[in-house]
């Protein structure tokens, strides 16, 4: 069976081949991330109770490029079917919120702290001042730390629902342990960019199920925002700097 290109970015493509889903990055990719990916999603795997597809292989191709092949799941991503039926956005909110939910039930001891990451993304963002720079350090270190699993990138395109209404997590590279709040900030400022609507009623729903104060995870989106600056994703660039300069003066 031909492979089918699924998904397109500059530095990779998923492709379908069968039952297995193959990410195939650039030439150039470090290497070190691509083996992270995979031992990060193999940690998740391991603690169970989530569903996400199942890494197969690592390998480096002829051409010098990794890929990771995993199991294909068959299904729609959230973000397709809320583009689909708008009218179902309520519900589907309300699942990713449970999903989120049972994900930060769970902790994983081998990943990496998310207050250290964002302290390192931090000291590396070039787009703000040494001094906001600090700014940022000091809000930082007033913060709550916690251990609970984070995805890092919860937002509805890294969401498969099959037919039966199974919901897989992909992507899990941004995973570490930390503040549900911060983890639930990221997510709100994601979904910002699908729409206002469907950020609004993911606060609601994500403070209400968490009985957690709004304010208290507005606090984390400056931070938040400013940390998901040095990821470099064009599309997320002007809102993120919105955010960035609540804090920034
Ligand atoms: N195992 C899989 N089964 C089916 N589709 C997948 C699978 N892995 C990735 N995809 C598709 O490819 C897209 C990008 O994959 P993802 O792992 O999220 O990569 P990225 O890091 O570039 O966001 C997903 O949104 C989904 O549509
Ligand atoms: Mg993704």
């Amino acid at each position: 069976m031909a492979r089918e290109l699924l998904f397109e970015r500059t530095t990779k493509s998923v492709y379908r081949d069968g039952d297995k889903a193959i990410k195939l990055f650039c030439k150039d990719f470090p290497k070190a991330e691509v083996l992270n990916e995979a031992l990060i999603s193999a940690r998740i795997e391991e603690i169970g109770g989530i569903h996400t597809p199942i890494t197969l292989a690592v390998t480096l191709d002829e051409n010098g490029c990794w890929a990771i092949t995993k199991e294909y799941i068959e299904g729609k991503t959230l973000e397709q079917l809320i583009k689909e039926n708008p009218d179902k956005m309520e519900e589907y909110v309300e699942q990713m919120v449970d999903l989120q939910l049972t994900i930060h039930s769970k902790t994983c001891p081998s990943l990496g702290k998310l207050a250290d990451k964002m302290v390192r993304q931090i000291n590396e963002l070039t787009e703000v001042s040494q001094a906001s720079r600090s700014d940022f350090l000091v809000r930082l270190e007033s913060m709550e730390t916690d251990v609970k699993l984070c995805h890092g990138d919860f937002q509805p395109n890294n969401i498969i629902v099959t037919t039966d209404g199974t919901m897989y997590v992909l992507d899990w590279v941004h995973a570490c342990l930390g503040n549900a709040c911060a983890d639930a900030a990221r997510t709100y400022l994601l979904l910002c960019l699908i729409g206002q609507e469907i950020a609004d009623k993911y606060m609601d729903l994500f403070c209400d199920k968490t009985d957690t104060d709004r304010r208290y995870l507005q606090q984390w989106l400056p931070l938040v925002a400013a940390t998901q600056l040095t990821k470099h994703r064009q599309e997320e660039a002007d809102l993120l700097h919105k955010w960035v300069a609540i804090c920034d003066y």
